[in-house]
């Protein structure tokens, strides 16, 4: 098989598990803990959940991110970025971007310590957070699933 074919497939794999899983824990996995769940125990348990899925999303969106600049490689096609009418691709790079930063290094980094803290003093305001910004990230992740489709084959 060729290649670039390879390598579409292992992005859109990547995708699949990256932003499936967002969605999973965007839509049923937060609210359930909200519903289940005492406000001080919340953000415990959601930390405890997603540092599995944390783990599984720093590989797939690594997967994502190589797969792309490869196929951008292999079409030798570096010069959509500077092309305003290839700004799904723009977005793509911009989605991966946002993700990057929040999983290798806001994260680990400075989020984890910031949420436990505010979650001493305002567990429920700290959990809404957490629900808002992840339905902003789902959010824009779908939009880019579907604008790259139909970027990719010649709809936009
Ligand atoms: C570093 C970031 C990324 C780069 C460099 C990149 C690059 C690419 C390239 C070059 C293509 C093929 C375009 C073509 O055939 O003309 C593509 C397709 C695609 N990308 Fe990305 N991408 C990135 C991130 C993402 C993200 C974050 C998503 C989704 C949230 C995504 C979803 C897709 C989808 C669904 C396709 C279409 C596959 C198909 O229908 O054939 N990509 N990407």
């Amino acid at each position: 098989m060729e290649k670039l074919i390879v390598a579409r497939a292992l992005h859109v794999l990547g995708v699949v598990l990256w932003i499936g899983g967002v969605a999973l824990v965007t839509s049923a996995l937060l609210p359930a803990i909200r519903d289940f769940s005492s406000a001080e125990e919340r953000v415990g348990i959601f930390e405890r959940i997603e540092y599995r899925f944390a783990r599984q999303a720093r590989f797939t969106t690594l997967l994502t991110g190589i797969t792309g600049f490869y196929m951008l490689y292999a079409l030798d096609a570096w010069d959509r970025y500077t092309t305003l009418s290839f700004w799904w691709l723009h977005l793509m790079t911009f989605t991966w971007l946002i993700f990057t930063i929040m999983l290798f290094i806001l994260e680990p980094l400075v989020l984890k310590r910031k949420l436990q803290e505010r979650a001493q003093s305002a567990p429920a305001q700290t959990f809404a957070i957490i629900t808002r910004m992840h339905w902003f990230l789902l959010i824009l992740s779908l939009i880019t699933v579907v604008c790259a489709v139909a970027g990719s084959h010649g709809g936009l």
